[in-house]
């Protein structure tokens, strides 16, 4: 008998759908399973080909817009036409925003609806709640397993691989030792900022790095200019700048230390077998040790917990391994979420904490350990009219504390924030994507802007877009602690101000006893923003990282349809979901 097959589809924007993924197809490979875990937007599907996989599906929340997408969603896909499929589908969301899950239940709904046979109910797993530890994950696994090996046994005379086995990795390094040997004439191997196979990335010049909070306020918030010239980059206001941190020299030094590894020496890479994947492209071969370590691997975050699963299986010291298999465990899952992820202890922290174990892991295993860095995006700041050949944006620092002794540090921000422009070629490898944001085509359409905080960034691109094209009609609410500390870009509205394309609502919290914040200038503004919006057609957008502004921004909102509109709370309810089904109301938060 053949060894049965899953397939696990994974749509990631943050990394965790695809770490679910790898930590499931282990527990496959550990009952005997090939296993294939691939990206929903590399799929390629057709339905021609014979199912004979079983099929998973994680998906994190925003909709796919890919190619499996839009083919499981095709009207002309007759009922039935999945028949032969076993399926199911796990949802790692977060239920604090809207419409919780919302991908995975509508998945799950259209796989039945086309006849596939769903092993179990749709798996609604909560960020908000330690997607690792958050007692939904591990029991739908349970119940998952014991309906797949139902239906697809392990091979008879072969028996599961157990936990403290480890599995073969996914990648074996090969080092090329002639390049190490002449130690004394070695200079470091130049490292090529942009990885020449990563075909859609443009090394964007750093040409300014400046802080626009003043020195004593806590937040450090940077204007940061990329030049973007000779690239064929082509934004409009709403769009995001995307681009990958480096881990710090310090670190790198640090994490090879702690392995014993050269960062100079070099290596290529082979996938071990054909369903292991290709070797990823930004890993130009051969490649260095640091370029791995510094570009790669994800060590500077809180390891999730397939990491802890992999560095037990290494683990020869007694105390060591006591402790790891405890994290692992079902009982350990607290101990485990108050030693990392409360701490926000970093993996390369936890390396430290078990010398023992790190100086036996393989370093074959390294891309099995630790994720790759995924990119982050920006919110774009800046419009092409106004500023041709530059994307700038509004990097709000990350820096906080925990009980950890190190302050803890945002690795993409804190990078960026390092980065010297002074200093010839600083060049950070960047492309661009659509946002969600769009602002109407029409001249005359007043469009008004909630965005405190960097959450004004969409909105300086969308005011200097608009006013290039003639569009006057503007109104911005910004909210900040305080007009004397990080009131930035203040000189710039002003500006626009006098030209009378901008009508300016500000909110200093801090300033004053009692805290004013953005809501509160919409609800006194009611009168305006009804005629704006009941009679001119108006847009409303929120932009902003306050998890609660949001909410207190729709109900002034709403509030100010009441008075002004006479229409009663349901009737504002309604118009405003009237308005976001009509493009007039837009809203993009972060945490
Ligand atoms: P605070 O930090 O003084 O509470 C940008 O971060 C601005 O957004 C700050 O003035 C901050 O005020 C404010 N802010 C924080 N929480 C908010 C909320 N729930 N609604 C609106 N603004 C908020």
């Amino acid at each position: 008998m053949s060894a049965p097959k899953l397939l696990i589809l994974y749509g990631s924007q943050t990394g965790t759908a695809q770490d679910t993924a790898e930590r499931i197809g282990r527990q496959a490979q550990r009952r005997r399973m090939q296993v294939k875990a691939e990206a929903l937007d590399s799929y390629n599907v057709t339905l021609s080909s014979k199912v004979t996989w079983l099929f998973l599906c994680i998906i994190f929340s925003s909709p796919p817009l890919q190619n499996f997408w839009r083919f499981v969603f095709r009207k002309s896909l007759p009922a039935g036409s999945l028949c032969r499929l076993d399926c199911a589908v796990l949802g790692l969301g977060d239920s604090s925003y809207p419409k919780f899950n919302f991908v995975a239940k509508k998945l799950h709904k259209r796989l039945m609806q086309l006849g596939a046979s769903v092993l179990l109910p749709v798996g609604l797993a909560d960020d908000q709640h330690d997607l690792g530890a958050d007692g939904v994950i591990d029991p739908w696994l349970t119940s998952f397993w014991e309906r797949a090996q139902a239906l697809y046994p392990t091979p008879a005379g072969q028996s599961l691989i157990s936990v403290d086995e480890p599995l073969p990795p996914r990648f074996v390094f090969r080092f090329l030792d002639d390049v190490t040997e002449n130690r004394a004439d070695r200079r470091r191997v130049p490292e090529p900022l942009i990885s020449p196979s990563q075909t859609h990335t443009f090394p964007g010049r750093v040409v300014s790095n400046k802080r626009v909070t003043h020195a004593s306020h806590f937040q450090d918030v940077r204007h940061i200019e990329f030049d973007i010239t000779g690239s064929d980059i082509e934004f409009t206001a709403g769009d995001v700048v995307m681009m990958r941190p480096c881990n710090t020299p310090e670190d790198v030094e640090q994490f090879c230390q702690l392995l014993r590894l050269d960062p100079d020496r070099q290596f290529t890479l082979s996938p071990t077998n054909c369903d292991t994947g290709s070797v990823p492209a930004r890993l130009a071969q051969p490649c260095t040790v640091r370029h791995l370590v510094e570009s790669f691997l994800d060590i500077a975050a809180v390891p999730r917990r397939s990491f802890f699963e992999l560095l037990a299986t290494f683990a020869t010291n007694e105390l060591e391994r006591e402790k790891l298999s405890e994290f692992n465990s079902a009982q350990g899952q607290d101990e485990l979420h108050a030693y990392c992820n409360r701490p926000r202890r970093t993996a390369l922290e936890v390396l430290t904490d078990f010398p023992h174990t790190t100086a036996e892991l393989s370093v074959d295993y390294l891309l099995d350990l630790f994720p790759e860095i995924q990119p982050r995006s920006f919110s774009i700041a800046s419009s092409l009219l106004a500023h041709p050949n530059r994307i700038q944006i509004l990097l709000a620092v990350v820096h906080y504390k925990t009980k950890m002794h190190l302050p803890r540090k945002g690795l993409c921000s804190s990078w960026l924030a390092s980065l010297d422009p002074t200093q010839e070629d600083v060049y950070v490898p960047l492309w661009v994507k659509k946002g969600s944001m769009k602002f109407p085509k029409d001249p005359y359409s007043p469009v008004i802007m909630v965005g405190p905080g960097t959450g004004v960034a969409p909105f300086r691109s969308a005011l200097q877009e608009r006013i290039a094209q003639g569009k006057t009609a503007n109104v911005l609410y910004f909210g900040c602690r305080s007009q004397s500390k990080d009131f930035y870009c203040s000189s710039e509205w002003e500006e626009m101000e006098k030209a009378g394309q901008l009508t300016l609502f500000t909110a200093f919290s801090r300033d004053q006893e009692d805290k004013i914040y953005v809501q509160q200038r919409v609800q006194e503004q009611a009168e305006l923003l009804w005629d704006l919006i009941a009679n001119k057609n108006g847009y409303f957008y929120i932009a902003g990282n306050a998890k609660q502004m949001p909410t207190a921004v729709c109900d002034a909102l709403k509030e100010g349809f009441q008075s002004q509109g006479g229409v009663s709370s349901a009737e504002a309810d309604e118009m405003l979901v009237a308005m976001e089904r009509a493009g007039r109301f837009q809203s993009e938060t972060w945490s």
